[in-house]
């Protein structure tokens, strides 16, 4: 049968700079000896949400250290180095760029081979860090940039299957996040102030395309915007849980439908809306409901992580990854062409 595992590869370092986090990670022999990741939380929160520039500029200020680190914590000198994998795409323009010509220069410094990796790649190879993922697999891309469904029928061979009509999940969470003055990054916010909330005190409509398994969050955003202007006393945390209840559940039925018209071995999830606790639980019932394996990365490993892009460059890798130093950024790269 086929599948999809981590690769007993030798010693990969994996940069990822797509968005707000510096991360570095080191593999090796099927293992993660380091994941060092710096995020840029602080930096952005005073405006709400990743401001492209500034992320270029954070990322350069701490890509060396980060990378140093991620080598120091693995017992691998820079010479030990065999491969270097970067993200190229997609994601912010400056904020790749950084990543990809600090690879650049490693990769030509050491002599070794570098290799471009697709980011949504990245998060499905996060699944391999926790095991073996037995194919044809049914993958829920959930980050703040996208949110999909894509079917993995052999290793490489992606058929999307579903896209959102228009805000990503977790832009979603950032933009309600937003509107209950409850800050930046909205997910982790959004699933605190949840917890202390009565999930059923409001039902926000479940917005469901008709034709095919397509999602779509923004009339769930408006239905919150209208519920907080006309109930400005409601509490918070309820509103936050009935958001996310109804955030979950678009996504869970979108997953079981996906998994009723298809033929699949494995329900992957990947991307930062992963880490939602509510969701994990919800996808998990779902899998083994339909007799799936689950791989739900911890949520350390649905957020941004260098290890995910050391995983799919090690795979890359053994798959004969294109040689020489020419790697441009591909801010709109996709993994289904
Ligand atoms: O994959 P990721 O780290 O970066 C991108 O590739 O975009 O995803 C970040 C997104 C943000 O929108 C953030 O609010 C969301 O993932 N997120 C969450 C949670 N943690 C992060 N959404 C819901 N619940 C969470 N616990
Ligand atoms: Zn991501």
């Amino acid at each position: 049968m086929a599948e999809l595992r981590l690769v007993e590869s030798g010693v990969i370092l994996g940069l990822e700079t797509s968005c707000d986090e510096t991360a570095a990670a080191v593999i090796a022999g099927g293992k993660v000896l380091s994941s060092v990741i710096r995020s840029q939380v602080e930096v952005h929160a005073p405006y709400g949400g990743v401001v492209p520039e500034l992320a270029a500029r954070a990322h350069d200020a701490a890509v060396g250290e980060v990378v140093l680190q991620a080598m120091e914590v693995a017992g691998v000198a820079p010479s030990g180095v065999e491969a270097v994998a970067v993200t190229s795409g997609p994601g912010l323009p400056s904020a790749l760029a950084v990543g990809v010509s600090s690879a650049l220069g490693l990769a030509v410094g050491l002599q070794v081979p570098l290799i471009g990796v697709d980011h949504m790649e990245g998060h499905l190879f996060a699944g391999t860090l926790a095991g073996p993922i037995e194919l044809p697999a049914l993958v829920l891309l959930v980050s703040g940039g996208h949110s999909e469904l894509i079917a993995v029928d052999r290793p490489g061979a992606y058929r999307r299957i579903a896209a959102t009509r228009d805000d990503a999940a977790g832009e979603a969470f950032d933009k309600v996040a937003r509107l209950l003055g409850l800050g930046f990054p909205g997910g982790p916010a959004i699933e605190r102030a949840a917890a202390a909330g009565n999930r059923e005190l409001v039902s926000f409509p479940r917005a469901v395309v008709k034709e095919g398994l397509d999602l779509s969050f923004s009339g769930l955003k408006t239905a919150v915007r209208r519920y907080v202007e006309a109930n400005p006393a409601a509490a918070v945390a309820d509103i936050a849980a009935c958001f996310q209840e109804a955030a979950v559940d678009t996504l869970a039925d979108r997953v079981a439908r996906a998994i009723e018209a298809g033929s699949y071995s494995t329900l992957v999830v990947g991307g930062g809306a992963g880490a939602n606790l509510r969701l994990r639980e919800r996808l998990a019932g779902i899998a083994s409901r339909y007799g799936l394996l689950a791989a739900i990365p911890p949520p350390a490993l649905c957020t941004d992580n260098g290890a995910m892009i050391a995983a799919a460059g090690a795979w890359r890798l053994s798959e004969g990854a294109p040689a020489g130093y020419l790697l441009d950024v591909d801010p709109g790269r996709s993994l289904v062409r």
